[in-house]
């Protein structure tokens, strides 16, 4: 018998592949202009995003991690200010919190979610730790827009700034409008597996607000407001133009990749219901991008194995929630003190593969697969 041909988790290869005439002559075009720091390439790719999720201004920087640092200096967040997020995310959302002078919060996810609990929220808010509450930061994770109804009432009866971490769900909507159009700012990655991937790191913020996206965009330059004049603390973190020239190129198909992921998610859900697991959930209202297709089940690490053994590849998003990371475990808040959903669920999800390039008859081998463990 010969070897089945490997499915890997996400393949950010064959999203190259995909376009790879237009990619590599909009490279070789930044190549040849001599232009490679900022300049018209990034400028038009920070329009052209911006105006895809209906924002007035696209700030770009150098990944997703600075553009969270980028929107909470551009709030005045910093030192002595409270942000409350969760614990059942990337790590980059609580490190870059810090990172900007902050003090991270970090409240439970939904029961039978994967986002920050609007109960849990207004619990932490009740009863905060000291410091003074600046900002909620909820995390569109896996594509799925967080609870926004519930989350933008919050925020604006305690008068916090609302800080979208979107880096998960380019093209999500919610309430028939994009996620990353109800905040103060949207923090965007470009990592290269994200819905809308460069080829290596990049970011952005985007905002309606023009005197927020200033201040960004002096932030992201030394606080230049004229070159060489710093009229404030800056950091650097400029979007690359070679960067910027490959998510442009990238960028008009967005669309149709999620809606590719979409339709994998409906062939997953139909091939894989009656078994002992539980499928995505949907949050009504909402359309969800599926940058992951979560599954949660007792018996995760031996499907785990036997679809490794399958030649199927499978990830954990995440197996720590970051209270729980080494670095972070005893000395970052938490409200409640025990974050009982998120810790739940690093125990038992599993993503399965999916990417727009995963063929049909790949999406049934897993499902396939999937079905013959649970046998
Ligand atoms: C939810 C979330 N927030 C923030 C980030 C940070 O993005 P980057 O890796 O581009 O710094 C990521 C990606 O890793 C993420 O998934």
């Amino acid at each position: 018998m010969t070897n089945p041909v490997p499915i890997p988790q996400t393949d950010p290869r064959a999203g190259y592949l995909e376009l790879k005439p237009e990619i590599d002559a909009a490279i070789a075009a930044v190549l040849s202009s001599g232009q490679y720091i900022l300049g018209s390439v990034v400028e038009r790719f920070e329009r052209d995003f911006a105006a895809h999720l209906g924002a007035a201004q696209g700030i770009g920087c150098a990944s997703g991690t600075d553009a969270i640092e980028l929107a909470l200096r551009a709030c005045g967040i910093g030192e002595r200010d409270l942000v409350f997020t969760v614990s059942h995310t990337a790590v980059a959302t609580v490190a870059a919190i810090e990172r900007a002078g902050a003090t991270p919060v970090l409240v439970d996810i939904e029961p039978d979610g994967f986002a920050m609990d609007p109960n849990a929220l207004e619990a932490a808010l009740r009863d905060p730790p000291s410091g003074r509450p600046a900002a909620i930061l909820p995390v569109h994770l896996y594509g799925e827009p967080a609870d926004l109804a519930a989350i933008v009432e919050i925020a604006r009866v305690h008068g916090l700034r609302l800080i979208e971490d979107c880096a998960q769900a380019h093209g999500a909507r919610y309430g028939g409008r994009p996620a990353g159009s109800f905040g103060d700012f949207a923090c965007f990655s470009f990592y290269p597996t994200k819905n809308l991937g460069a080829l290596g790191d990049a970011g952005i913020v985007t905002t309606s607000d023009a005197s927020l996206a200033q201040a960004a965009r002096e932030i992201r330059e030394y606080g230049w407001r004229e070159r060489y004049v710093s009229d404030r603390i800056g950091i650097n973190t400029r979007l690359d133009p070679i960067q910027a020239a490959v998510l442009a190129a990238k960028l008009p198909q967005l669309r149709a990749d999620n809606s590719r992921r979409q339709q994998i998610a409906a062939r997953y859900d139909e091939g894989l219901v009656g078994l002992s697991m539980r499928l995505p959930p949907r949050r009504a209202g909402a359309s969800h991008v599926f940058h992951q297709y979560v599954i949660r089940g007792k018996d995760r690490d031996r499907l785990r194995e036997h679809l490794q053994g399958a030649a199927i590849g499978t990830g954990i998003h995440y197996p720590l929630p970051v209270h729980l990371h080494p670095a972070y475990n005893g000395r970052v808040h938490l409200a409640p003190a025990e974050l009982r959903n998120s810790e739940r669920v690093a125990g038992d999800i599993l993503s399965l593969p999916i990417y727009p390039q995963l063929s049909t008859t790949g999406v049934d081998r897993v499902i396939a697969e999937t079905r013959r463990f649970h046998q």
